[in-house]
């Protein structure tokens, strides 16, 4: 099966199948190697498939999460002699078992939130009317993100010019997302549009999503895409090899501090000193009202094997030495040049600029 486009970059990472019986989703895991197309049936499919990142990226995530509890719906709909208090127990359950699979992308949460809303606001009207209001506010979710993805990208787009040299961290490309991404979107649209940029793509240890997927999905595009080790940003900076940084979030308070993937408040610090911009991308979905700063949010803690082994033929780390492996960093919204989203571009303060787009 070959879900991507003719475009070649834009894949069709996380699909419901036309029945709603289950998920099509790209295995990001096994990129760039292989090509890997699994089909996600039960709450522990996507539970799964979530947690070990075969899925991955904030809206990514959220999608997947809202697919999976329409397809847990539709699951239910078709038990026999269930009653309508005991289906919403049971959806309950598995939004619960799904929004514990990662703590820090708040679209997770967000999305299975707006599934389950859109089952509630059926109650009383049967439980196959409920599961397909499931549906369509899962599949509602997806077109939004393809949307959102295409505003930042033009406001992004805006920010550079021909020639630049952009710096990313990790993955916020079309993987990621439901289509162009969000941290590359303004590169894929400028490419079509004749741009040429310089992408300099951080591998990003432990998990190597720069090296993987960023790598792969700009390569595909014909974007100019060179990967270097986490600890050369500094050197690239100050070469002048780079006019602006790009990197997607997995949640922004409302005072705009960021958390994204590990490393990405030190790029922000580097950043800073070469007097270069720095720039968020940020669909809605991502900002967290609830949160008044980074201080408030959870921040995942992955296993010390994926940093001691997990790409390397033997251990690197003696047996017996301890790892820390935090999956993700807050970069304090002052270090932050502009937060792009899909209505607009935020400077700071960002409590007001935030607020002011959102209406919060
Ligand atoms: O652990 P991951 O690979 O899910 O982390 C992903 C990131 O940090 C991305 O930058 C973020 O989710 C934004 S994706 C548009």
């Amino acid at each position: 099966m070959n879900n991507t486009d003719k475009s070649g970059y834009i894949f069709d990472n996380v699909r419901l199948t036309e029945s709603g019986d289950s998920v099509i989703i790209i295995d990001q895991t096994k990129l760039p190697n292989e090509e890997v197309y699994l089909e996600l049936k039960s709450i522990d499919d996507f539970y799964h498939a979530i947690k070990t990142l075969q899925v991955r990226g904030a809206p990514a995530i959220g999608i997947c999460a809202g697919f999976a509890l329409a397809v847990e719906a539709k699951r239910l709909s078709l038990l026999p002699d269930l009653s309508e208090s005991d289906f919403f127990g049971k959806l309950h359950k598995a939004k619960c078992y799904l929004d514990s699979a990662r703590p820090t992308a708040v679209n997770l949460i967000h999305m299975s939130d707006r599934v389950e809303k859109a089952a509630f606001l059926c109650a009383g009207k049967g439980i196959s009317e409920i599961a397909e209001s499931c549906l369509r506010e899962s599949r509602l979710i997806q077109s939004e993100d393809a949307e959102m993805c295409f505003k930042i990208a033009e406001y992004g787009l805006s920010l550079v010019k021909s020639g630049d040299g952009i710096l990313t961290h990790c993955n916020a490309g079309p993987l990621a997302t439901s289509c162009y991404g969000t941290g590359l979107g303004a590169l894929f649209l400028g490419k079509e549009l004749g741009y040429e940029f310089h992408v300099y793509s951080d591998e990003m240890r432990p998990l190597m999503q720069g090296a993987r997927l960023t790598s792969y999905e700009l390569h595909r595009a014909g974007i100019d895409v060179t990967v270097i080790c986490d600890n050369m940003a500094s050197m690239v900076m100050k070469q002048g090899k780079i006019d602006a940084c790009f990197v997607g979030c997995d949640r922004v308070a409302a005072n705009g501090d960021t958390a994204n993937k590990v490393g990405t408040s030190g790029v922000a610090v580097l950043a800073r000193h070469y007097g270069i911009p720095f720039y968020v991308f940020c669909p809605s979905s991502t900002i967290d009202f609830e949160c008044s700063s980074g201080n408030d949010i959870v921040i995942e803690e992955r296993e010390e094997t994926e940093i001691s082994g997990l790409y390397f033929k033997k251990p690197v780390v003696p047996n017996g030495v301890k790892c820390y492996n935090p999956a993700f960093d807050v970069t304090d919204n002052g270090l932050i040049t502009a937060i792009i989203t899909e209505k607009g571009i935020c400077r700071l303060p960002y409590e007001k600029s935030l607020s002011n787009l959102f209406g919060k």
